[in-house]
């Protein structure tokens, strides 16, 4: 080992002593460029590109003046695109600049780029405090959630500004690993006020297979799009100076343009490789055609032999081989002078960082690798398959060396890419599976393989072909697997009844006790999807059952994320509550739970909500949100969503669009739409009831938009959006028109569950509304009878105002009186405000009609009182007009002081978060933003609340009603680190 280290050292100093310039240049002696002339005052010759390089200084004092920017270069392969950031960065007043560059072998490798960006950092901040124990994870098993990775980037950001702008360099981004990306594009989206300049470099936008949430933000206006063409005839005169040929003409220009398109990369190697005089002779046709690859290969040909087996060699070990790997499998025993020779014919490059090698260009590394030819390359990997010592890199030169089917060989890799789905490193997996299914002897094991990969493609959301791999599985033989796999398309292209179908034929054949061929973890995976099948087509006893089942065969697989709360939804949909409740009474405290723990105290406060133990709910979802940090995305997003529904409905409606927004702003970086739709259906309830139109209206547009699938959960949760924000504007023949279709064709179900979306008596009060008092009264005794059954009380509360309407209007005054009573006894017993303040504006609308005044302003000024803490301002209108019928005058001072004082719901985020004592790193934390966009933010609040200091906040905030209710501590984002 010491041996080889010191090679490796004196093979640096080498290569130091030869100042070679980058980028390497073939010279051929003839045609030698004196290096002086290549440099311009230490740094690689760079001519032209003045707009785009005008550009991106731009940006770059934007950035430094506090804005964060992104930029994207794109163009084909050679066009210039490093090279323009490597020289814009060379005279650029940064910080700090983190560089990472995708490579075309490891695409595969989780969080490789994340590596090689955090592993920069930790040569600016020291030892990471963020990442500890180094870099976040490439090849780390069980694989994190890239938003989380993504969360410890936007910290690790946050440490690296101290010191000055930070720019993020991501060059190839087109072959960098998909978490990497994801978590890249969460970071940057949660900057806003940070000096980061994110450089993103891709060959072909179109063709680069991006996470849709990255390809949104380069589509973005703000992010400054450079598309690099090749260089003009000027240019390339300016670049022809520098070389041997000494500035060429302008006739010698246009021809090599014409050549080379203006490609910097292959002008350059013409450039070096023929004398100038070739150029102007029109007769004499240029040397060599427009391919790259054939002036490598020319290069490679003139190279001394040792020199040309040492690059041979260093192209089978990917992009960054070590001299004594390339070495060692090109069987060279003079390495030093081999490597001299290599950099001497531009083949090679030293990178004495990372004490290894690497080729000048791409380009360079596949032409050199192409031209070895098969059997010498499938000798070269098999010696470098005895030489590592990393399992998975043997077995992929082994691969790589295979010249045929392979059954040993399949089966190693098969063991590998399994073991890596039970950890959840779906891509590495995907990739291992594939290979092993390419070397597989038999067809049946072929299939097998190949719809194992595939599985793992589609739990990574990427997968290209869908609609080809489909085709390719249907003409497998029949299996569970087969099935199993079609299934997921179907479910893919939205058709529910097909993917149920299948799925029950796959469960025929794997189930652990009938079927005929028996596979435990298969059966888990039919039976978790087919629980979210019927959770999707809200047939709850259904989903529980098969979620059931699916716990019971996973053990602790990677892929079962989320079942144990799907199973307590469907029992809890299906009425099972007290028997549920019942088992999961002694739960620890969130901080102290277990994985498995926190799923299922997540489903009991779910549960909880159901029942009106609103308290209860809060404590259970606001702890495991606080202790979920790590946990997967959708888990959150569930969690913090249920838990708005319940804030919302407890009267805590600033602390509901806090966390509705935060939930929203974490799905939007997910590429899985799951969970989008039931978002954006519970964050519709706070701008609706709050007469926000615009923003609840985006709400309803984007359930619309996934209602189109079809799917019978979409089209409901679309109409109850659509239905709360008609209610909140009182357009009551709407709500008829948007309820009653599903109603009617049993979508929504007047018998299920009462407690879980209230709709139910936003129909009733609407078909009152609109006169049709036959139906109205149809659809009320089946929601009274429901309600009683299940003894809702907020349920029973609802219908009861919908019967002391129904009666009103009928001239039933003591029915009607009668209802309303009952309604608020029951409202007192629970922490419903806005259903209590319902419940009284109608009551007292009630009373003025029955010629009772004073009894009528009693009950309107408590509904205004409580509208007016919640802010509900249409409901407010309404109540005040009704008032001012009693002849009362309403005070206008409380409202117009709130007016002046209204903090978006981000910043009211960040001052509640300060005044309950977090530091601004905390709140960062908490809100998953950058601190310097929480100091952003908290600026913007001490400007319109008038304060200077952070201890004043809190007492501030209370008395501009920025509070909704004092007991708003325990609630889940007030929860210190
Ligand atoms: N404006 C320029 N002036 C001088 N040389 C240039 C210029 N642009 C590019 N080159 C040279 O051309 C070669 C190819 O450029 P570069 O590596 O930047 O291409 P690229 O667009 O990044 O290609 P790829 O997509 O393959 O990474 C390099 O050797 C580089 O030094
Ligand atoms: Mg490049």
């Amino acid at each position: 080992m010491a041996g080889l280290r010191s090679v490796n050292r004196s093979a640096t100093e080498a290569a130091r002593r030869l100042r070679r310039v980058e980028p390497a240049s073939a010279a051929p002696p003839a045609a030698a460029a004196p290096a002086a002339r290549l440099v311009d005052g230490g740094r690689a010759l760079f001519v032209g590109r003045p707009d785009a390089l005008s550009q991106l200084r731009r940006a770059v004092a934007e950035v430094q003046g506090g804005r964060p920017r992104v930029a994207l270069l794109e163009g084909p392969a050679g066009i210039g695109k490093t090279a323009l950031v490597r020289h814009l960065l060379g005279d650029a007043d940064v910080g700090c600049v983190l560089w990472a560059s995708g490579e075309e072998d490891e695409t595969g490798l989780s969080f490789g780029v994340l590596d090689q960006l955090t592993a920069e950092a930790a040569r600016v901040v020291g030892p990471d405090p963020v990442f500890p124990g180094g870099p976040v994870a490439a090849g780390r098993v069980p694989s994190p959630d890239p938003l989380v990775a993504g969360e410890a980037l936007v910290d690790l950001l946050g440490e690296l500004q101290r010191s000055g702008p930070v720019v993020l360099v991501v060059d190839d981004a087109h072959w960098a690993d998909r978490p990497s990306l994801q978590a890249l594009t969460f970071a940057l989206r949660r900057l806003r006020a940070d000096r980061v300049f994110a450089v993103l470099m891709v060959r072909d936008l179109v063709d680069a297979q991006l996470p849709d949430g990255l390809r949104r933000l380069l589509m973005d206006e703000r992010t400054v799009r450079i598309l690099l063409e090749g260089l003009d005839d000027t240019e390339l005169r300016a670049l022809s100076s520098a070389h041997a040929t000494g500035p060429l003409s302008w006739r010698a220009c246009v021809r090599l343009r014409a050549h080379t398109g203006g490609n910097p990369l292959h002008a350059r190697a013409l450039l070096e490789q023929v004398p100038a005089e070739a150029f102007d002779n029109l007769e004499a046709p240029l040397p060599v055609p427009r391919s790259f690859a054939m002036l490598v290969v020319a290069r490679l040909a003139a190279a001394p032999v040792q020199g040309r087996e040492l690059a041979t060699a260093a192209s089978v070990l990917g992009a960054h081989p070590t001299l004594s790997q390339a070495a060692a499998v090109g069987g060279l025993d003079e390495p030093l002078r081999a490597l001299e020779q290599a950099i001497e014919a531009g083949l090679l490059v030293e990178q004495p960082a990372a004490r290894g090698l690497r080729f000048p260009h791409p380009l360079v590394h596949a032409a050199i690798y192409e031209q070895a030819g098969p059997a010498r390359r499938a000798e070269l990997h098999t010696r470098a398959a005895a030489l590592v010592e990393e399992e998975a890199l043997r077995l992929h030169h082994l691969a790589r060396a295979a010249t045929g089917p392979d059954g040993a060989l399949a089966t190693e890799l098969a063991w590998l890419g399994r073991e890596e789905a039970t950890a959840g490193a779906w891509a590495a997996a995907a990739g291992h599976l594939s290979t092993a299914a390419r070397l597989a002897p038999a067809r049946t094991e072929y299939e097998q393989l190949m719809l194992e990969a595939a599985d793992c493609q589609l739990l990574t959301g990427d997968l290209p072909d869908l609609f080809g791999k489909e085709a390719e599985v249907r003409g497998f033989r029949p299996t569970a697997w087969r099935d199993y796999l079609l299934a997921r398309f179907a479910f893919q292209r939205g058709d529910a009844d097909e993917a149920e179908t299948l799925l029950r034929n796959a469960w025929k054949r794997c189930a652990p006790d009938s079927g005929t061929d028996v596979d435990p973890l298969l059966g888990a995976r039919v039976a978790g999807w087919l629980a979210a099948l019927y959770s999707t087509k809200l047939r709850g006893a259904e989903s529980a059952e098969w979620a059931g089942r699916a716990l019971e065969l996973s053990s602790g697989h990677a892929a079962f994320d989320l079942i144990g709360q799907m199973r307590m939804s469907g029992l809890a949909a299906s009425g099972q509550l007290d028997a549920v409740l019942e088992s999961v009474a002694d739960l620890p405290d969130p901080a102290v739970a277990s994985v498995a723990e926190l799923d299922v105290l997540a489903g009991r406060g779910q549960i909880y909500a159901l029942v009106d133990n609103l308290a209860d709910a809060r404590r259970d979802l606001g702890g495991v949100l606080a202790a979920s940090r790590g946990r997967s995305l959708l888990f959150r997003v569930l969690v913090t969503t249920t838990l708005a529904q319940a804030e919302y409905r407890a009267g805590l409606w600033d602390d509901a669009a806090i966390h509705c927004d935060l939930a929203l702003s974490l799905m939007a970086d997910s590429d899985d739409g799951a969970l989008v739709p039931y978002c954006h259906q519970i964050g519709v309830l706070v701008p609706a009831a709050r007469g926000q139109w615009e923003q609840a209206e985006k709400h309803v547009g984007t359930t619309q938009v996934f209602a189109e699938s079809g799917f019978p959960h979409l089209i409901a949760s679309a109409a109850i959006a659509m239905a709360h924000l008609a209610r909140a504007r009182g357009r009551s023949a709407e709500i008829v028109a948007v309820l009653e279709p599903p109603v009617r064709s049993g979508l929504l179900d007047l018998d299920a569950e009462p407690g879980i979306s209230g709709w139910q008596d936003i129909l009733v009060d609407a078909l009152v509304e609109v006169g049709d008092l036959h139906r109205a009264e149809q659809v009320l005794i089946r929601f009274e009878t429901a309600a009683r059954r299940r003894g809702r009380r907020s349920a029973m509360a609802a219908a009861a105002r919908n019967r002391g309407n129904l009666e009103a209007l009928r001239d039933n005054p003591g029915a009607a009186d009668a209802a309303f009573r009952a309604g608020l006894a029951e409202a007192e017993q629970i922490e419903l405000p806005f259903e209590r303040a319902l419940l009284r504006h109608s009551y007292g609308s009630f009373l003025r009609g029955a010629g009772r005044p004073a009894d009528s302003v009693r009950q309107l000024q408590a509904a205004h009182d409580t509208f007016t803490l919640l802010d509900a301002r249409p409901y407010l209108d309404r109540c005040e007009s009704e008032l001012v019928a009693c002849g009362w005058t309403p005070r206008e001072g409380r409202r117009r002081e709130r007016d002046a004082s209204r903090l978006t719901t981000l910043e009211l985020a960040v001052a509640k978060l300060v005044a309950a004592g977090l530091t601004n790193r905390q709140v960062a934390r908490e809100l998953v933003l950058s601190e310097k966009t929480v100091e952003h933010h908290l600026r913007a609040v001490f400007g319109k609340l008038h304060v200077t200091a952070r201890t004043q906040l809190a007492s501030r905030l209370l008395a501009a009603g920025g509070v909704s209710q004092p007991d708003h501590a325990d609630a889940g984002l007030v929860q210190p680190d």
